[in-house]
């Protein structure tokens, strides 16, 4: 266990040196000040932990400098030494913030039990910041979470649920969750988490897009008081406060590649140091990473470790787009009309067969959360008259974006139409880029396997 550092203000020399004696014999760290001035130097420049002050002092009298110490930094614990008769002094002094005191002559003893007692407080101090922390964690995945459900029909979406059934069921094996924004590598991620033994812990999800790149390592694995300029107060990093639980590194590639070969090192030995201590500290966790690009290309441009991405890959989930999973529109359409009909207290519509049919022909750029989000806007825009609900837009830059409000400005306009429209598209930007299909894709805001089964179903050839 580390030592604690004690800080001596006494200005007779004769009980100054006692107590310091006293503390080193005990294991204690121990810095003497005479006056103020000095305390005050000492407390700037080296972490302290606890500060022994006399009531009187010359300068200023020790309530003062328990003041401007613990203005500097209110994690030190003061304890106030008191002469005879300075009852109201102690009073008011615990009431600005000592936490103990004892008084004059007193026997050695009762300096540590006042320092033990204090151990304690300081422990315990800790332990109240690190249950805050998770705490607050805890509150906001409850309020973002509600409800984690997964729904779908596709054989594509039975194989996930099996693949998160069966990593959950293993105690601590990492994974990689891919898939393009939007298909619900979150939800798979806490799926996995609530299916798993670790439910009852935290789930702790951390954008690794979010975070500055020089706070990576002191986030992560925490740090000790005065580890580095600026840290007044020591802090639990995010592995430790995941610890029992599962750790979400959301979009992997934006981590810095030396925290990413960091990471390596804390999933092969399960441990970790925070900055600045000498302890290490183990951890039992899961951790699943995600991105929303191909690790092939991450890794060819140089942002994503081929070693990490090895270990991570012996357990990776690949979420398909909605359009290549054509099945889990219905449901999905069905779930989230309930689900928003409900919490919008608004009887729940039916789709038309002509809706219905578009959207199934729909590209969805921004897959089930685009589609939640235009089932939530038909929901709010439906009216009491009407017998279908519609989808009035949507979102993306598919050259079929506006499949909803073509519909809702256009009613007479067939599915024939639409067809021909994008057949027309197609053919015309296959013109603008000399028959370029990558480039193509990109100008109709499609995906290049997309814009190949278009090509196929419109019988046209390039
Ligand atoms: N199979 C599903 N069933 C029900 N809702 C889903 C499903 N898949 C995704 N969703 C919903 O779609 C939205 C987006 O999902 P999520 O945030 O998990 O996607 P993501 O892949 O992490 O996206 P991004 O890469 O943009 O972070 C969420 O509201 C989620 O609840
Ligand atoms: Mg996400």
């Amino acid at each position: 266990m580390k030592k604690l550092s004690v800080l001596v203000v006494d200005d007779e020399k004769g009980y100054r040196d006692e107590i310091g004696e006293y503390l080193v014999d005990c294991d204690f760290e121990v810095q003497k000040a005479e006056k103020p001035s000095e305390a005050l130097e000492i407390i700037h420049s080296a972490p302290i932990d606890i500060a022994i002050i006399d009531l009187k002092l010359p300068e200023m009298d020790g309530i003062k400098l328990m003041k401007k110490i613990l203005e500097f930094d209110p994690e030190i614990a003061v304890i106030m030494i008191s002469g005879h008769g300075d009852m109201e002094s102690v009073i008011q002094a615990m009431h600005e913030g000592a936490i103990d005191f004892f008084a004059k002559p007193f026997d050695l003893m009762d300096i540590q039990y006042s320092i033990e007692r204090t151990r304690k407080y300081l422990a315990l101090q800790n332990q109240i910041s690190t249950i805050r922390q998770t705490y607050e964690k805890l509150l906001t995945a409850q309020d973002t979470g509600k409800r984690y459900q997964m729904i779908g029909n596709s054989e594509s979406m039975k194989n996930i649920l099996h693949l998160m059934k069966q990593v959950a069921d293993t105690k601590n094996t990492d994974v990689l969750i891919t898939g393009e924004s939007g298909t619900g590598k979150e939800l798979v991620a806490r799926g996995i988490h609530n299916l798993s033994e670790r439910k009852g812990n935290i789930f702790f999800d951390v954008n690794c897009t979010a975070i500055p790149e020089n706070l990576f390592e002191s986030e992560f694995f925490g740090h000790t008081k005065n580890a580095f300029t600026g840290a007044e107060t020591s802090r639990k990093g995010w592995f430790e406060i995941a610890d029992h639980g599962t750790l979400f590194l959301d979009e992997i590639g934006d981590m810095p590649l030396s925290m990413q070969a960091k990471l390596l090192r804390v999933l092969e030995e399960r441990k970790i140091r925070p900055v600045g201590s000498s302890q290490n500290i183990h951890l039992d966790i899961r951790v699943i990473a995600s991105t929303n690009k191909n690790p092939d290309d991450l890794i060819s441009k140089n942002l994503f470790r081929k070693d990490l991405f090895y270990r991570l890959n012996k357990f990776h989930i690949d979420i398909s787009p909605l359009r290549q999973r054509l099945d889990d529109i219905v449901p999905l359409l069905e779930y989230y009309n309930n689900e928003f009909s409900l919490s919008m207290k608004k009887p729940c519509k039916v789709f038309s067969d002509k809706t219905l049919k578009v959207l199934m022909e729909y590209d969805f750029p921004g897959n089930v959360r685009e589609l939640k989000n235009m089932v939530e806007k038909a929901v709010i825009m439906s009216q009491s008259g009407d017998a279908y609900l519609k989808i009035e837009t949507a979102t993306g830059k598919s050259h079929k974006q506006d499949a909803g409000n073509l519909l809702s400005n256009l009613p007479d306009l067939t599915l024939q139409h639409l067809k021909s429209l994008e057949k027309e598209m197609i053919c015309q930007a296959m013109q603008k880029v000399k028959n370029n299909k990558t480039k193509a894709a990109e100008l109709l805001g499609t995906t290049r396997t997309s814009l190949n089964r278009k090509i196929k179903k419109h019988g046209l050839e390039f």
